[in-house]
């Protein structure tokens, strides 16, 4: 059975709206981690609109299941990385203007940065993933960095809206899974996956781990939601 890891960046992005204290991403990750996740991922990007340092300083002392840090290949966050030490680097492309990661990365143009940023997080001693589009090219260039993972883009099988094109996308990500699989890569997949896209996965043994953040806290909000409404009821009862 594939894991499932839990990216909860979206817990902060709420807590960021108004620049206070709740909700604390670091208390989602207990949640999540007592609920059965196989790990907690989060993304501290350059400019720190959702995750912040002190996000990843704590949840590298309260995580007990595994910490996925996904970050950009730069030297600053190669820095942040070897000095905290998450249990696995996910190197992702990072655009200041994107709302979210919007592709693999392109190891056809980065690939000596990605190679030197493999080197430096494995000599500290912390296994490296690469995000990357499904594209038997890209998985045979991840792998002559040699990282320990890949992590295919799931994300434009998710966006997909004919049959046709859905089809065709996913035969992409087999493809690319079974590649990576046969090069031994660690195979894991993600973004945009939701409750309805990750019933296609079914019997795809190559895929190790799912990274599955927006669908799930996005669901949480919802079905929350009634229980936070009563409470407030209840209390505001008793006034
Ligand atoms: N994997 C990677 C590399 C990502 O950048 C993200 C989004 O932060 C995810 C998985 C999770 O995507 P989603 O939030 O759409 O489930």
């Amino acid at each position: 059975m594939p894991g499932l890891a839990v990216n909860v960046d979206h817990i902060a992005t709420l807590r960021e709206a108004r620049k206070i204290d709740i909700p604390d991403p670091v208390i989602a990750a207990a949640i999540v981690e007592l609920a059965g996740a196989d790990g907690v991922v989060v993304h501290l990007r350059e400019d720190r609109r959702h995750i912040q340092d002190r996000d990843v300083r704590l949840l590298r002392e309260t995580v007990k299941t595994k910490l996925i840090l996904e970050m950009a290949a730069t030297s600053a966050m190669v820095a942040t990385a070897v000095e905290i030490k998450p249990d696995v680097v996910t190197l992702v492309p990072e655009k200041r203007e994107e709302l979210t990661t919007e592709g693999g990365l392109d190891l056809h143009l980065h690939k000596d940065a990605v190679s030197d940023a493999v080197q430096v997080l494995q000599k500290a001693e912390i296994p490296v993933s690469i995000f990357v589009d499904p594209d038997l090219d890209h998985i045979k260039l991840a792998h002559r960095t040699n990282a320990n993972f890949v992590e295919i883009h799931t994300g434009t099988f998710c966006d997909a809206v004919t049959q046709k094109e859905r089809s065709e996308c996913f035969e992409k990500i087999v493809n690319s899974a079974k590649l990576a699989h046969k090069l031994k890569l660690g195979v894991n997949a993600g973004h945009g996956l939701g409750y309805q896209t990750v019933k296609a996965f079914k019997g795809l043994s190559e895929i190790d781990e799912f990274s599955i953040g927006h669908s799930i806290i996005a669901r949480a909000v919802l079905v929350g939601l009634d229980r936070a409404v009563r409470e407030m009821i209840a209390l505001i009862k008793e006034l």
